[in-house]
């Protein structure tokens, strides 16, 4: 399987990122995307990430700076300023890709000599880009699998979930294009927290990875304990293992839309159902292997 990523590093990203360089595919290149974090940080997180995990090989660009039509907000509170929660990683060596990540991904995917599996954990602001730039590239993608929406509440507004709400005109493109996307969205990730015998199995991780890891989920267990969110979502990691293994995911055809005109419910995703088959424009998970996805996860941390 051939893969694409685009994220905003971000904890839990960083957490798929480890995660998906651990998997047997073959990576394609690796895209930031502002979101988490202004670009240029989860750009370098980005590649700092993938030099950890020792694999420089892989081409990692630099994306959007901001949404196509709003304008970004940075709220540091989630992630901390650096994206990461604090954790210290050694500065990438590898050559500083000049290239935008939207001219990088159509050049990739055109010269794609099969479909690809593209997994977006941010704003979808990049991939909104590189459709506008050749709608036709639809056709070398297998499947999109995206972080992003709810076909419940909100987690930034009762109604919009991050990813969305930071740019809902990109996911909006994006549904139009015809690539039919898998939409990995708060329903099921909220279903894959983690529990006090996740955290102590990854404190036991004694490796540099490990360490990394343990500061990300230690920043993140802090947040959602203040904030009284309950267990700490791995949201990205389950659209990343649900790329790699659609088995982990039980997904539903459905017509999604998502608001873009009101300020009240801007970025809510509303995903139908019950709609005709022929209008359906989306998959949307319903159900995950919650177990399976963090047993994955942290087999992949523990193999560094
Ligand atoms: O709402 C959760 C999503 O927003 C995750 O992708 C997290 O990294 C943040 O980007
Ligand atoms: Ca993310």
């Amino acid at each position: 399987m051939q893969i694409l990523f685009d994220g905003d590093p971000g904890i839990d990203d960083a957490l798929a990122i480890l995660t998906l360089l651990r998997e047997p595919v073959d990576v394609l290149a690796m895209s930031a995307v502002v979101g988490n974090v202004p670009v240029e940080t989860g750009f370098r997180n980005l590649r700092d990430l993938v030099a950890l995990a020792g694999r420089e090989d892989i081409p990692v660009f630099r994306g959007a700076s901001r949404p196509l039509v709003r304008d970004y907000v940075f709220d540091p509170m989630v992630h901390g300023v650096d994206g990461l929660g604090g954790a210290k990683l050694q500065p990438s060596r590898a050559a500083l890709q000049e290239e935008h990540a939207a001219i990088a991904l159509a050049r990739l995917l055109a010269a794609a000599s099969e479909p690809v599996t593209w997994v977006a954990t941010g704003p979808l602001t990049n991939v909104a880009m590189v459709l506008g730039l050749d709608p036709s590239l639809v056709r070398k993608v297998r499947r999109l699998v995206v972080m992003g929406g709810s076909t419940l509440r909100g987690n930034v507004t009762p109604a919009a979930e991050f990813n969305v709400y930071v740019d809902a005109e990109a996911w909006r493109a994006v549904l139009a294009s015809g690539i039919r996307p898998v939409m990995v969205g708060l329903n099921v990730t909220h279903m894959v927290g983690m529990r006090a015998e996740d955290f102590a199995a990854a404190e036991q991780i004694d490796t540099p990875v490990g360490q990394v890891a343990g500061t990300m989920l230690a920043y993140y267990r802090r947040v959602s304990t203040e904030q009284d969110w309950g267990a700490p979502k791995l949201h990205d990691v389950v659209a990343l293992l649900g790329a790699v293994s659609p088995e982990l995911l039980e997904v539903r055809p459905a017509f999604v839309d998502v608001e873009t005109g009101s300020s009240l419910t801007y970025g809510m995703t509303v995903a139908d159902d019950r709609a005709a088959a022929d209008r359906c424009n989306c998959d949307v998970a319903v159900d995950v292997d919650a177990d399976a996805v963090k047993r994955r996860m942290l087999r992949a941390l523990r193999s560094y």
